[in-house]
């Protein structure tokens, strides 16, 4: 679609209501904080599937899905079908003050889901940073311990708790302290830069000795893979230590699965490929495709420790993103979603392969994957204590230019990651890679 700019910003009667990205960017800019972070510019219209359309007609391949929220696509219908219908009947009620049935059995559907060998309940809130909070704050309760333990490189959210236990100072804690305490990061492993499952074991043991005595730690945090810290994979023998420790000590065991949840790494959640059983786990993104909602999944010997009126929230678990969540996981197991994760991620792999064997040798330092969940680490001279930010960038505004989307991650920003709709077909799966490859010639070669 042509830009409808009437000259003065106004919007032209019948048109679109937005004239253009430029246009758009200079009032966003005008209307809201400098540190909100959107600097992509693409101001959207309209989406379907692994598709996405700006203001302006362009088309674009979508690698980023709302940030890991759209594992089922844009707009998939049977979920669309699913939030009209909810429209329909009720919107909100609060479920303190009138419950309904979808609440319930979206937690009946996500507790069997979970690795447990006893008995899960769920409670629902709106975002990732509020279950992260909340359920380190449960875990305070139940344990009667102050102490938590995340890692390095970790994210898991915004709110000031979430901030703490987050393990990047630049940009999310600078100048927000003070930020709540009786929080300590431990190092995450990381194979590809030489941190391996036991050093990472043997650091937990060294913060035990210097900085907390493990009987005064409430809950241990992580990401089975990490996400914005640059798609690493925990190792199973480090979650397996992990665990033992935790059930040794009496410490909560919380899996944060917020990004790697519902089919993304080719299992429903991450844990479940290490054969252990977290104590609680949290997930958001794409539970319901698109619609505000987080979850809390615990065992319910421990969950059910916190008295009546200890939780709650006013919009948590909304009918609305319930019936889509409900869908959502209908479609999952309809449409073989998790198997086609493992070939999505097969095919990513392969073409990376190919480039860090050829054009992107030297720089694609590490390709690697949990199921889609598809990263490349940019290094310089195939080192891997040198990042290479700057080449992650290029590839990355070449592009877009070219009409693929997809974000950056890592400490550095020095991580390609791809959060590819796992209803893709194969051939707009290829389209993109073929554009991922083009980009990649066009700023290495040049
Ligand atoms: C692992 C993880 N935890 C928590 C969060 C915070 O979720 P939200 O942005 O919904 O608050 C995120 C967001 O990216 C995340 O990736």
């Amino acid at each position: 679609m042509a830009p409808c700019n009437d000259g003065e910003g106004k919007m032209a009667e019948g048109k679109n209501e937005y004239p253009s990205n430029e246009l758009m960017v200079a009032r966003r800019d005008a209307a809201c904080p400098t540190g909100l972070p959107s600097k992509s510019g693409i101001y959207a219209d309209r989406a379907q599937g692994a598709e996405l359309w700006d203001i302006e007609g362009k088309r674009y391949i979508d690698f980023i899905a709302g940030i890991g929220v759209l594992n089922v696509g844009h707009r998939h219908p049977k979920v669309q079908e699913a939030i009209k219908a909810q429209l329909d009947k009720v919107v909100h009620t609060c479920f303190g003050v009138a419950q309904y049935e979808s609440y319930v059995e979206l937690a009946e559907r996500l507790n069997a889901l979970v690795p447990a060998s006893e008995p899960m309940k769920t409670m629902f809130m709106n975002t990732g940073s509020e279950a992260t909070e909340h359920v380190c704050k449960f875990a305070r309760r139940i344990t009667g311990r102050p102490g938590l333990i995340s890692f390095e490189g970790a994210f898991h959210g915004r709110t000031l708790l979430a901030t703490a236990l987050t393990g990047k100072a630049v940009p999310y804690k600078t100048g927000f302290g003070p930020l709540p305490s009786d929080v300590y990061h431990a190092p995450y492993p990381n194979e590809y830069k030489g941190m391996t499952a036991q050093m990472a074991l043997n650091c937990l043991h060294a913060i035990f000795e210097t900085s907390i005595r493990p009987e005064d730690v409430a809950g241990i945090i992580i990401e089975p893979v990490q996400g914005e810290g640059g798609f690493i994979p925990a190792p199973n023998e480090f979650l397996q230590g992990l665990r033992d420790i935790c059930t040794r000590h009496g410490i909560m065991f919380i899996a944060d699965e917020v990004q790697t949840g519902f089919a993304r790494t080719g299992s429903m959640f991450a844990i479940e490929k290490s054969g252990i059983e977290p104590d609680f786990l949290v997930c958001a993104k794409s539970i319901a495709g698109g619609l505000p909602l987080s979850a809390v999944i615990g065992k319910a010997s421990l969950f059910d420790k916190i008295e009546a009126g200890g939780m709650g929230s006013t919009y948590g678990g909304n009918p609305v993103a319930c019936a889509a969540a409900l869908a959502v996981l209908d479609v999952i197991e309809e449409e073989g979603l998790i198997q086609r994760a493992e070939e999505i991620g097969a095919k990513i792999e392969a073409r990376w392969t190919e480039l860090q064997n050829g054009v992107a040798k030297g720089v694609f330092g590490d390709v690697r994957r949990v199921g889609a969940m598809a990263a490349v680490e940019c290094v310089t001279d195939g080192n891997a204590h040198q990042p290479n930010p700057e080449a992650a960038a290029a590839i990355q505004a070449k592009a877009r230019e070219l009409g693929l989307i997809f974000l950056t991650a890592g400490k550095k920003g020095q991580v390609i990651r791809t959060h590819v709709p796992l209803v893709i077909s194969d051939a707009l799966l290829d389209e993109g890679l073929d554009v991922f490859s083009d980009a990649v010639k066009a700023v290495l070669k040049a």
